[in-house]
């Protein structure tokens, strides 16, 4: 007892200390001494975000490294603004040295040139990695990590990630994104974790921890600020196509969208951005209750929230909340925005210094927002350290962050059907087709080198496309590559079907090309027609045709499911997936990856795993997808028996443990990623038919089994009343593994 006290107080203490050794309260005071010397015109410069585009000379493509900043502009920037911080890349992923240049002249101008010395926080979007650093370790999408169920996994690569965008001495980072993806039309669905709360919520908080550290000790010099985003309901817009408006109540909000931001709050996290789009017919940026009641009122949010890109121009220009600039402004700074990533002007700034003047937004509001972004700086060691840690550079891009990458890009792999077909032998003739067969952008796609990560052109050459690791693993000679059609238009379906006559098996890597945020738009989730009749021809050659999916959503393939023998479903692996893909078709890897998002069988009909009862009023077939949320099979067999509850009848307050067998019946070693899921069966509220409350990945080899326990509490068993509140009712409730199901009942 006397122990664990102890290591409380130490846990206690290290929570107080920073990485500089500055404890929050010396922290504070020396805030509060600060502020004490700002003029107004330099508090509202520190709620001002300017884009490095700004700050740059403009004009064509500057080529690799040739940005040059615009000595100018940076005066009138950080002097005679006082702007607080730069984010955003300008032209492409510069190297390490040249961001180490860039942010060395930036606070060359903030720290020796202007009176109160306050560094520039620059902020980043590193979304799968540091990709807007020429070479950095490009990880698996979040979608494919959310295919991984790995946490620990996942965590790795945030430190990584942390790691690599310090190293290029970029302290804050604009992620991770903890919308859940409700809709599976929305072009950013591949930023999130999939449709789920509880997978995204266990996800979300491993990636804070390995971006900020256990303690969320972020000046530690590889460990940066994370960016919860976009707070809340971006990912389940009605139309489906990027910031548009979402109608969301209040306790579906609470009960399906909330979570994940609740835990990463509770977790730490430093900062926000909201979502840019409506929802109940108000902007989020404009949203008092959502902003301020319920974010800091309820959540107990401290950081500091920073708008999305123009979104508080956009209260006016788009969503039309406000007549013009100044009744944006003062509504978006009132509702509870700290800094206005502007990006492009002083439009921002002159209004609230106007607006502070007349007293319509008080000095108090500033004096908080001020205090809370002096407070991360201080938090991440800006005032101490505010240049690049050149050390940090010995750590980029190592080849053991590569090998970490290569498995999360196998562990990410999701076999969604195998008629005895894979994995392939390598002494096999096989004929290469499809769009993204031969290239990297769409293995990674949106913010990669570029913000559409379409610039196939700027992609490392070393890295491996499917084709080319195709030919590495089985010899060229054994490899017929023929395009076949691009995303959208056929290129060549008859060579194809003519190459096929001489292979013994035909692998199509479809889907779609790199793509991010409104440009990603579509209007039909099917996938586009030419790939389908590519396909089709070909699988009337009779030669098995193997179908690997390279794609940021589930892009409708009815019509060619049937006479696939084998599909593999990629998602977006990253920079290793090339590899990953043809490890896994000749069986050097044994996927195990399993649906994050439901995967649709018709394009209207896009119900979610964990609908209602009452929605069943079809019958079955309600929920009728080509692929179940979680499904996902493996090159070894799984065998599920023995689901028991300690306790069938349970007094309020009461947890169950429940436990599960799972052997691995087949004859290879696999990863089985063993799910709970709990359904309430009478309930105020129509109950989904079933949600997830637990899940864990274990490694069996052949024969071997291993019994899994879960509890299950109210925080599992609660759903959330029309007042917003946790409620749990007595009454039965159903805990299904796999095929088995067992009920207890609450008294
Ligand atoms: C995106 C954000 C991103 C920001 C800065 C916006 O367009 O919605 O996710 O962090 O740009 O690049």
């Amino acid at each position: 007892m006397k122990w664990f006290k102890f290591l409380c107080l130490v846990s206690a203490l290290s929570m107080l200390l920073t990485g500089n050794g500055l404890a929050q309260a010396d922290i504070d005071a020396k805030v509060r001494q600060l502020l004490a010397e700002m003029t107004p015109e330099e508090k509202v410069g520190q709620m001002t975000q300017i884009a490095l585009d700004y700050l740059c000379f403009v004009g064509g493509d500057p080529g690799q490294d040739g940005l040059k900043l615009d000595p100018a502009r940076l005066e009138e920037v950080i002097q005679k603004y006082h702007v607080g911080s730069i984010l955003n890349v300008a032209t492409f992923a510069h190297s390490v040295d040249k961001w180490h240049e860039i942010i060395t002249a930036i606070q060359d101008v903030a720290v020796q040139k202007t009176r109160l010395k306050i560094p520039i926080i620059y902020g980043i979007d590193a979304i799968h990695g540091a990709n807007y650093t020429r070479d950095a370790t490009l990880f698996p999408q979040a979608i494919s990590m959310a295919a991984t169920w790995d946490v620990e996994l996942l965590k790795k690569t945030a430190e990584i990630t942390a790691l690599e965008t310090r190293a290029s001495g970029i302290p804050w980072n604009f992620n991770p994104v903890l919308d859940s993806g409700r809709q599976p039309l929305w072009p950013r669905l591949w930023e999130t974790y999939g449709e789920d709360s509880y997978l995204t919520t266990a996800l979300g908080v491993a990636y804070i921890k390995g971006l900020e550290g256990e303690n969320n000790d972020i000046s530690v010099p590889d460990k940066v600020a994370a960016c919860l985003k976009h707070y809340i309901g971006y990912g389940a817009p009605v139309t489906g196509k990027d910031r548009t408006p979402a109608w969301i109540p209040d306790h579906y909000m609470r009960q399906y969208l909330l979570p994940p931001y609740a835990a990463t709050v509770a977790a730490g996290a430093h900062t926000l951005m909201p979502n840019s789009a409506d929802v109940n017919g108000i902007p989020v940026h404009a949203s008092h209750y959502l902003l301020t009641e319920l974010l800091r009122g309820e959540l107990g949010f401290q950081g500091v929230v920073v708008s999305d890109w123009a979104d508080i121009t956009n209260l006016y220009t788009r969503h039309r909340v406000a007549a013009n600039n100044k009744e944006a402004v003062r509504m978006a700074v009132m509702a509870g925005i700290d800094m206005s990533m502007v990006p492009l002007d002083f439009g921002f700034t002159n209004t609230l210094n106007e607006l502070v003047k007349s007293g319509d937004v008080p000095m108090s509001r500033i004096d908080e927002t001020v205090t809370r972004i002096l407070t991360l700086k201080y938090q991440l060691g800006l005032f101490d350290r505010p240049y690049p840690d050149k050390t940090l550079k010995a750590q980029f891009a190592t080849p053991a962050s590569a090998a970490l990458n290569l498995r999360a890009a196998q562990e990410s792999m999701i076999l969604l059907k195998n008629n005895n077909t894979l994995p392939l032998n390598k002494s096999m003739k096989v004929l290469l087709t499809g769009p993204n067969a031969d290239r990297l952008s769409p293995l990674n796609s949106g913010w990669t080198i570029t913000w559409q990560g379409n610039r196939e052109e700027l992609y490392p050459k070393n890295k491996y496309t499917v084709r080319k690791a195709l030919e590495e693993k089985i010899g060229k000679a054994n490899v017929t590559y023929v395009q076949g059609t691009t995303v959208e238009k056929a290129t060549g379906i008859e060579e194809a079907v003519k190459a096929a006559q001489k292979v013994d098996v035909i692998v199509a890597c479809l889907g779609e090309d790199a793509y991010c945020e409104t440009p990603g738009n579509i209007t039909d989730l099917t996938l586009p027609e030419a790939q389908l009749d590519l396909v089709k021809a070909l699988q009337k050659s009779g030669k098995p045709v193997v179908l690997v999916l390279i794609q940021g959503r589930p892009r409708i393939i009815r019509s060619i499911v049937d006479d696939a023998k084998a599909i593999v479903l990629a998602f977006l692996p990253g920079m290793e997936g090339g590899r990953a893909v043809a490890d896994v078709l000749f069986g050097d890897a044994n996927p195990g990856g399993k649906l994050p998002v439901t995967y649709p069988r018709y394009p209207n009909d896009l119900t979610l795993y964990d609908h209602v009862f009452a929605e069943n009023i079809g019958g079955p077939t309600t929920y009728n997808p080509q692929w179940p949320f979680g499904f996902g099979l493996s090159y070894t067999t799984f065998a599920y028996s023995d689901l028991r509850l300690d306790k069938s009848e349970l007094s309020r307050g009461d947890k169950v443990t429940a436990q599960v067998t799972v052997k691995n019946t087949g004859k290879i070693a696999g990863k089985e990623i063993v799910q709970l899921y709990l359904g309430d069966l009478v309930a105020f509220i129509t109950p989904p038919q079933k949600r997830l409350k637990g899940f864990a990945k274990v490694e069996l080899a052949p024969g071997e089994s291993k019994t899994v326990s879960f509890v299950l509490g109210e925080e599992e068993m609660h759903f959330v009343g029309l007042d917003g509140k946790p409620v749990v009712e007595p009454g039965e409730f159903m805990v299904s593994v796999a095929n088995l199901s067992q009920k207890f009942s609450v008294k």
